[in-house]
């Protein structure tokens, strides 16, 4: 068995949890919204139409805030279709995902569904097609009490009190070519920079999150931000990353690794906000919103076989492995190691477009393997995140060097007493022996060590089978004078939490 050595200091403290990193998306493509929360003519559906199934799952992962209405959507959407009387408003082709969008769902039946979910919203203008009118004019709709034209209007369709949404997206992935209204980075920034100055003007209280890259692979990468964060750094708060991995050439070992490229690219985007802040002898510090983040690979090639102009056609619909769960995993640790900046961050999606959650129009709901890490997060990981020492045996893979097996961080909820330790083993061959040195933390016991462990990396949850990839709660941890001694099994996902006895 190899062995790794971890210390756990109480008083090395990264910084406290934003739950906001919990965070997720619902874009208005494929079956995510229609069959996804909203199926006003299925058993489920309660009676404004949402599906209660759906809500349930939601209301386990515990998101705090969700993104919406895109995604690639947002930069093509006129939002003043989807208000009013809902049999008034225009059907119109979708060209990000080439789909006929019936506007059913709005941003008022948005905000009705996020209360549901006991989640915020995190909104987002059009700086695609659009500009600082409609966005003005969208914010006023939404978040100004009363006595102008917009914030009448949401009054006489049946909102009295306003949305009060917290946070907006100045756009969406506007590096990217495919995007509708693609920009440069100087064109962007500018736009962005008089959107958010127009907004803030309408409501001071919001936060505001500017494009960064669409990936750290994007050829613009690194000076897109920069370019970007020079035109806007006083009137925004955060900048955007998105990523998404596969294991396409089923090359596991080097699929796993990929945190260490999403732990660099936190880092880059970290560096860069801080040198613009040199530059302009700020004071003010950027955070990071990372709302995009994922596996997308499995529905690649179904999708192109789907033909266009239908209304919620099945596409980017994902169905997870148990590989893909530990991934996911090893992502939520990294994000938590970057708590002191990365500030919110969004699992994309929520339902049916590569989610957690799946639902069947005809049948019922259920959680895909990557459900499990990210409940577990999302439910257990409140407090400080700590700055660990971790002595892992390492391996290379084809694009990465020196993988530590062990990826593991604590969070120490200093309201409960709790100490939780996440931890994944990405040894495929091997269990591993953690030894954590616990300083500072005396007198406490291990109260539960949840293990989502499976022989068969490639194993998935199904409508008729939902069950076969679950987590157990037969984890092996002992702790004896201050050393946690744990069995990680190999290639698992582990949760392990501690409290003062
Ligand atoms: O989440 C799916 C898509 O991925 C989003 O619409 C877009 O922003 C990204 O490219």
């Amino acid at each position: 068995m190899k062995k790794a050595r971890v210390i756990i200091d109480k008083d090395f403290k990264i910084g406290k949890i934003d739950r906001r990193i919990y965070g997720s998306f619902v874009e208005h493509l494929g079956r995510a919204v229609y069959e996804g929360i909203y199926q006003p003519d299925h058993p489920e559906a309660d009676e404004a139409g949402f599906r209660k199934d759906t809500l349930a799952l939601v209301k386990e992962l515990n998101v705090p805030i969700v993104r919406y209405p895109g995604g690639n959507f947002v930069s093509g959407y006129r939002w003043e279709d989807g208000i009013g009387p809902v049999s008034q408003r225009p059907r119109r082709t979708e060209l990000a995902w080439r789909t006929i969008e019936p506007n059913t769902v709005g941003v008022n039946e948005f905000a009705d569904w996020a209360k549901r979910a006991n989640t915020e919203v995190m909104m987002a203008v059009n700086l695609g097609t659009r500009g600082i009118d409609a966005a003005r004019d969208f914010i006023e709709y939404c978040n100004h009490p009363g006595g102008s034209y917009w914030s009448d209007l949401r009054i006489k369709h049946g909102y009295k009190e306003p949305h009060n949404f917290k946070v907006w997206c100045l756009g969406n992935e506007m590096d990217g070519p495919w995007q509708i209204g693609h920009k440069t980075a100087d064109e962007y920034g500018r736009l962005a920079n008089e959107t958010a100055k127009a907004m803030k003007m309408v409501d001071p209280s919001i936060e505001l999150v500017a494009c960064g890259s669409s990936g750290r692979g994007m050829p613009t990468f690194a000076d897109w931000e920069a370019t970007v964060l020079d035109h806007t750094y006083d009137e925004v708060d955060y900048i955007s990353l998105h990523t998404y991995y596969g294991n396409r050439d089923n090359d596991t070992p080097n699929y796993l690794a990929r945190t260490l490229d999403m732990d660099d690219f936190i880092k880059s985007v970290i560096s860069i906000c801080d040198y613009i802040k040199a530059k302009k002898r700020s004071k003010k510090t950027i955070h990071l919103s990372f709302d995009e983040w994922n596996v997308w690979y499995h529905s690649n090639e179904s999708d192109k076989k789907i033909e266009p102009w239908s209304i919620a056609p099945p596409q980017l619909e994902d169905i997870y492995n148990f590989e893909d769960a530990l991934l996911v995993g090893g992502m939520l640790i990294t994000l938590l190691k970057h708590a002191d900046r990365v500030k919110m961050a969004c699992l994309a999606q929520l339902v049916n477009v590569i989610a957690p959650i799946m639902t069947n129009g005809k049948g019922g709901a259920w959680r895909q393997t990557i459900f499990y890490p990210f409940k577990d997060v999302s439910n257990s990981g409140n407090g400080n995140v700590l700055r660990l020492v971790v002595d892992s045996p390492k391996y290379d893979s084809k694009e990465f060097t020196d993988v530590p097996y062990l990826d593991t961080v604590a969070v120490n909820n200093e309201d409960t007493g709790e100490i939780v330790i996440y931890a994944v083993n990405k040894d495929l061959e091997e269990d591993m022996l953690m030894e954590c040195d616990l300083r500072g933390f005396d007198g406490y016991t291990v109260t539960s060590h949840t293990v989502l462990e499976h022989d068969d990396l490639k194993a998935v949850n199904t409508e008729d089978n939902q069950y076969n990839v679950v987590p157990h709660d037969k984890g092996q941890s002992l702790l004896e004078d201050g050393l946690l001694k744990a069995k990680l099994s190999k290639a698992s996902w582990n949760v392990i939490k501690l409290k003062k006895s």
